[in-house]
């Protein structure tokens, strides 16, 4: 029994198997359309989410299996004060799999040592979001063929911004990537992971307030929303949620083959104008990350 709480419980080799069983599905959805009759996935959010949950239960539903879903801990017996891992228990007497975004950092380890099924981490606070890396990474691998000697700008949010933290991790165990590190100093990547995912592994790396002097050396910008919900007051994030606003003035010092990622929800962070340009593959992530999510849980059910 396997769990996946951070994108580094993979190896990069499962990576690609889970990248190559996500193309397989594409071109070839019939094939897996019953490959989870009879099991069921439980959804655990005790945080709001579109993408990360529909798509955990589009994922299941497209291989046939079924779909048990907390959406919301108010109405669940945490409102009463039920521990994550009494929670867990107590699923996984129902479930085959669960998939759990918890507000609090390390919610989903917590679960998967009192759990008899796979927990997925779907989210854990500002620490780590192993499922959009996923969507992120087909993504990549669709657009840009390669892993290895990418430029890579992350704009925005570093310091809250669970998917950032994710894919640096990821992205840290291939060759020659450069990593452009652009945020205000108050929202700059934690040093923990500067240090062990870039320094330590001796990356080239830049950290900048500008976005615009290093657009044109970008093969992919990956932007980020201000994580109002991780700030602890209001002002704060009012004086920065607006500082990096993408509009396609800004892309016309960008390459002609410059990849636009942002895991989504958007706030102001990209212009709706931004949409039409060829290079903006954000709505593109959200269709990955139904794949790879159907990939990840034949994996971890351990589904031929
Ligand atoms: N990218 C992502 O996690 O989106 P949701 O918060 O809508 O799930």
């Amino acid at each position: 029994m396997r769990s996946v709480i951070d994108v580094l419980d993979l190896s990069p080799e499962e990576l690609d198997e889970l990248i190559t069983c996500a193309k397989d599905i594409i071109s070839d959805p019939k094939k897996y359309a019953h490959k989870c009759d009879g099991k069921k996935l439980a959804t655990l959010f005790f945080e709001p989410s579109t993408r990360t949950r529909l798509s955990f239960e589009a994922a299941m539903y497209e291989l046939g299996g079924n779909v048990l879903t907390m959406a919301d801990a108010q109405s669940s017996s945490a409102a009463k004060g039920e521990s994550v891992a009494d929670t867990v228990k107590t699923v996984s007497c129902y479930a085959d799999i669960i998939a759990m975004r918890h507000p609090k950092e390390g919610a989903p380890l917590v679960a998967s040592m009192n759990s008899s099924v796979p927990i997925i981490n779907a989210g854990d606070g500002g620490h780590n979001h192993p499922t959009q890396t996923l969507a992120d990474l087909l993504t990549i691998s669709m657009e840009k063929g390669r892993f290895d000697n990418i430029t890579i700008g992350f704009c925005g949010d570093l310091k809250f911004g669970r998917t950032v933290h994710s894919l640096i991790n990821a992205l840290s165990r291939y060759q020659g990537v450069k990593f452009v590190l652009i945020s205000p100093e108050e929202l700059k990547l934690p040093d923990y992971i500067r240090i062990n995912a870039i320094e330590k592994n001796n990356f080239e790396y830049i950290q900048t307030t500008d976005l615009e002097s290093v657009m044109p050396e970008l093969d992919i910008l990956y932007m980020t929303r201000v994580q109002r919900e991780r700030f602890f007051n209001e002002e704060d994030y009012l004086r920065l949620k607006d500082r990096y606003i993408l509009t396609p003035e800004k892309l016309e010092n960008a390459k002609s083959d410059l990849t636009v990622m942002h895991p989504l929800p958007r706030v102001n962070e990209i212009s709706v104008a931004v949409d039409n340009d060829p290079r903006a593959c954000y709505f593109k992530q959200v269709l990955n990350g139904k794949y790879m999510r159907m990939a990840l849980i034949l994996k971890l059910l351990g589904v031929e």
